[in-house]
């Protein structure tokens, strides 16, 4: 099969620790002519700009005239503001996640995407992670009781513009929010800050439809590094581990006793499933995706609207952390 051909020319905003990987991945993918990235850190700029052999822009509007598309890896304090710019020149924009910090500006800037036809995709990466299709083709027929979601990071050093909620919980608020159905309402949230100005670690209690009780925890204050989610479902229990992307389903089988000859035992049995999961990379997964809404006029798969949802409950979780 012919490969298609190469029409989203993309650059990438913002080259720190996300943006580097975006870069690696845009360069990569076949769907995507890598134009070249903005920083207005020159150095920083530069030397991701040479590892990939792309070409570093120093002026944003100089930058925006060259692309098709913007992949939005900046701070997230100027999503809004850059974002905003981006889709006024009518460049689609797969912004990182949180979509902004503020949930009328990320309601503009919906706006304005809807107005001019652009696409405007959120980067929750998980979504693209290859558990995440396999897990939902799990629960098609499964009844959710609970579920626990744990995202543990020791890292202070990075994004420490916004909170561990806008980090890194809102990944697994927007994972639980599109796994069980209904509204998510929030009991409670308790957050605590060890190592930074704003709080490094929050547990949030939320109540699904039918009673599904989701609890979620996430934190840059553990030395570990962790991204499960647990399904306690009717029939069975699911792990899912996002970093080394398997899945687990167990299913507890009652024990007996048995006898053979004069010898009684007892016997415990339980069934241990291991789901296979392809080896797709999420972020190559999540630019493709990205790329062909823009080449067919679909939406993405995470749209600015979840986008916004996510950062509704996020902000609701915040605003009880602060009691
Ligand atoms: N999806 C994920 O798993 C994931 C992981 C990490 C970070 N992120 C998100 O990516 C974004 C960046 O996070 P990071 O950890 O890479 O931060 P970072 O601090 O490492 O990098 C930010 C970069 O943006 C640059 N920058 C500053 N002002 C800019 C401007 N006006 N225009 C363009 N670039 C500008 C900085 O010079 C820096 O190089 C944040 O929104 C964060 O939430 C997402």
């Amino acid at each position: 099969m012919n490969s298609p051909k190469k029409t989203v020319r993309i650059g990438v905003a913002g080259a720190g620790s996300m943006g580097r990987n975006h870069v690696r991945v845009a360069v990569a993918n076949p769907l995507v002519e890598c134009i070249g990235l903005y920083d207005p850190n020159e150095q920083q700029g530069s030397n991701v700009a040479k590892e990939f052999g792309c070409k570093y822009f120093n002026d944003f509007q100089t930058f925006l005239e060259q692309v098709d598309a913007v992949v939005l890896a900046a701070p997230t304090t100027l999503h809004f503001e850059l974002a905003k710019q981006i889709l006024l020149q009518d460049k689609h924009c797969l912004i990182e996640k949180p979509i902004t910090v503020e949930v009328s500006e990320a309601e503009e800037l919906k706006a304005i995407a809807e107005e001019r036809h652009l696409t405007l995709a959120v980067g929750h990466v998980e979504r693209y992670n290859p558990v995440y299709p396999e897990l939902q083709k799990i629960l098609e027929d499964k009844e959710i009781l609970a579920i626990k979601a744990n995202r543990l990071s020791y890292n202070t050093s990075r994004a420490n513009d916004v909170d561990v909620v806008l980090d890194l919980m809102i990944h697994d608020i927007d994972n639980v929010n599109c796994l069980v159905p209904g509204q998510l309402e929030l009991v409670g949230a308790v957050g605590g800050n060890f190592y930074t100005n704003n709080s490094d670690y929050v547990t949030a209690i939320f109540k699904g439809a039918n009673g599904v009780v989701c609890d979620i925890t996430a934190s840059k204050a553990s030395q570990t590094k962790q991204r499960t989610i647990l399904i306690s479902c009717e029939n069975c229990f699911i792990n899912v581990d996002f970093l080394r992307k398997e899945i687990e389903v167990n299913r507890y089988a009652q024990g007996a006793y048995v006898s053979s000859n004069s010898d009684i035992k007892y016997k415990q049995e339980s069934l241990v499933e291991r789901v296979f999961v392809p080896n797709v990379e999420p972020l190559m997964a999540e630019h493709t995706d990205f790329a062909e809404a823009i080449l067919f006029g679909r939406a993405p798969r995470v749209t600015a609207q979840d986008g916004i949802e996510a950062l509704k409950i996020a902000i609701g979780v915040q605003a009880q952390c602060k009691n």
